[in-house]
């Protein structure tokens, strides 16, 4: 990306700011026809127990579930913070790529308390992190080089675009949200822009070893995120008989549909610098179903 092309992209920034709190119109009550979540994005749509489920049910298997898809989001924005502002101590303010990661941090913690000011609206507990997840959140973003946690928030991002791109466009969503996803979906669009072309100058030059941890970075980041969604405790709230069997129905179902939904644009940005080969083809397919 030459240097008029990233000007460009902090101007648009600094001069069209979408700022959420007169974005989005955070007084409208849901209408009877609107609901929460797209329903090919919830975790039980297109299974047999999702076609026992009564309206209110599916509706509020909508609200927990994009509870959690926005915390999950605002938890790896978060992180991604954490390792940018580090990132940007070493950098000069003339220099240019400080100048749009500073416009990326500040979107970003906007977005934070977008999806957080969100879930308050829908009245949203979201079941936060395990312990787990805490723990290779912070070690990652302490240890992994930053060309890693460059591809780990890019893996990120684009979940997050795709979500943006059904929720914007369904003129039955929850306007509130709606406008989160629109909001969200064209700001992401220039951090994707900006990192795919930042991450070049790494991938170009990586040999096989580099663009296998690449890949298990990219594989790893979307597992974890997407393992952040579903949730066994949600079917119990909306009054499922038998959480156990729902949240097992549930995960192979959502996998189905995320590699569906979600993972074409990335299996492409993977494919185009060779991150799959002998030793990471078998994981993406494994923990993925991709077809790779
Ligand atoms: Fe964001
Ligand atoms: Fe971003």
């Amino acid at each position: 990306m030459d240097n008029i092309e990233i000007e460009r992209l902090i101007r648009i920034s600094r001069e069209k700011p979408l700022l959420p709190e007169t974005y989005i119109p955070w007084k409208d009550e849901l209408q009877a026809n609107e609901y929460y979540l797209p329903q090919h994005l919830t975790s039980l749509e297109g299974t047999a127990i999702y076609k026992t489920l009564s309206n209110k049910q599916k509706l509020e298997l909508g609200r927990h579930e994009i509870v959690q898809v926005m915390y999950s989001y605002a938890w790896g924005e978060s992180l991604f913070c954490l390792f940018m502002n580090k990132y940007i101590l070493n950098l000069a303010p003339d220099n240019l790529e400080y100048q749009f990661l500073l416009r990326e941090l500040i979107e970003e913690f906007r977005h934070q308390e977008m999806f957080t000011q969100s879930i308050l609206r829908l009245g949203g507990k979201p079941i936060t992190i395990s312990r787990a997840h805490r723990f290779i959140g912070a070690v990652t973003t302490k240890l992994l080089p930053h060309d890693c946690l460059f591809m780990g928030s890019l893996s990120i991002e684009m979940v997050s675009d795709r979500y943006g791109n059904y929720g914007k466009k369904d003129l039955n969503l929850y306007p509130v949200l709606r406008k989160v996803f629109e909001l969200h979906n064209i700001e992401e669009a220039r951090h994707i822009l900006f990192t795919k072309d930042m991450l070049k100058k790494y991938t170009t030059k990586a040999g096989f070893l580099r663009r296998t941890v690449y890949s298990y970075v990219m594989l790893f980041n979307i597992y974890f995120l997407r393992t952040l969604y579903v949730k066994k405790e949600i079917y119990q709230r909306i009054g499922i008989e038998n959480p156990d069997a729902a949240y097992k129905i549930a995960s192979k179902n959502y996998k189905e549909k995320f590699t569906q939904n979600c993972l074409g644009e990335i299996v492409e940005f993977v494919d185009s610098w060779r991150g799959f080969n002998g030793v990471t083809r078998w994981a993406w397919r494994w923990l993925m179903g991709a077809k790779v």
